[in-house]
């Protein structure tokens, strides 16, 4: 049998949510505002405009929008900047085994993400090729936790929601793969991750054929 296998890409294929904190805690500063790890977890997911409107309504600043503007641009120069070195050695553990377990078994796999940056990070990781589909946020209109981006991933592959799989490090993208109807994944932790189907902290968590045990789960 087959599924329709969809990761999200930070925080699942690659551990880059260290440098959006870094790139978000530098502007949030420029604009004198305090921006922890807790923020920043509810950042997971969440597109880079909305990223930026949730930062400015936690510290309470209203700014025009030509400066809404400079401080997106600006904060993507420098992640840009802190992810210029990525490589192969930076996928997360067991996720590059799963995916060739996935394509040995011909299960066809899609890429869902908010990151208008995911085809430049997936060729610095060297994974590109393996996707079968990619939606990420130069495609989608409507951002986690609404369900476009696994909807859109499952239709190209031509599957339907309840016979797909969603990977998901955040909140809202496991809220948005629910609400989908599809199988939710949490990659992290299980006190965070409350409202998905299971959670691993890694995919070298995963109990020995758990790809088998995804094709035979049902939502
Ligand atoms: C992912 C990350 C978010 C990020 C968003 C947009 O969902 O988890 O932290 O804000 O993508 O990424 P981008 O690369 O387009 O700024
Ligand atoms: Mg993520």
């Amino acid at each position: 049998s087959k599924k329709a296998f969809i990761f999200d890409l930070d925080g699942v294929i690659v551990d880059t949510a260290k440098f959006h904190f870094v790139a978000w805690q530098r502007l949030a500063a420029s604009l004198g505002i305090n921006f922890t790890e807790k923020e920043n977890e509810q950042l997971k997911g969440v597109s880079r405009v909305n990223s930026l409107k949730k930062i400015l309504e936690w510290g309470d600043k209203e700014i025009s929008p030509e400066l809404f503007q400079e401080k997106m641009d600006q904060k993507n120069i420098e992640y840009l900047d802190l992810i210029k070195t990525l490589s192969v050695n930076d996928i997360l553990p067991g996720v590059h085994d799963f995916l060739l377990e996935l394509k040995s078994q011909n299960q066809p796999i899609a890429l869902g993400s908010a990151s208008k940056n995911a085809r430049p990070i997936l060729e610095k990781l060297g994974v590109k090729d393996m996707f079968d589909v990619i939606v990420d946020g130069t495609n989608v209109t409507k951002a986690k936790p609404d369900p476009e981006v696994f909807l859109n991933a499952c239709n190209q592959l031509g599957f339907s929601p309840q016979d797909s799989v969603v990977f998901e490090d955040s909140v809202a993208g496991v809220q948005a793969a629910n609400t989908a109807g599809m199988i939710s994944i949490g990659l992290g932790e299980k006190d965070i991750l409350h409202e998905a189907d299971a959670v691993f902290n890694h995919f070298t968590d995963m109990p020995q054929d758990y790809i088998n045990t995804l094709l035979n789960k049902k939502k």
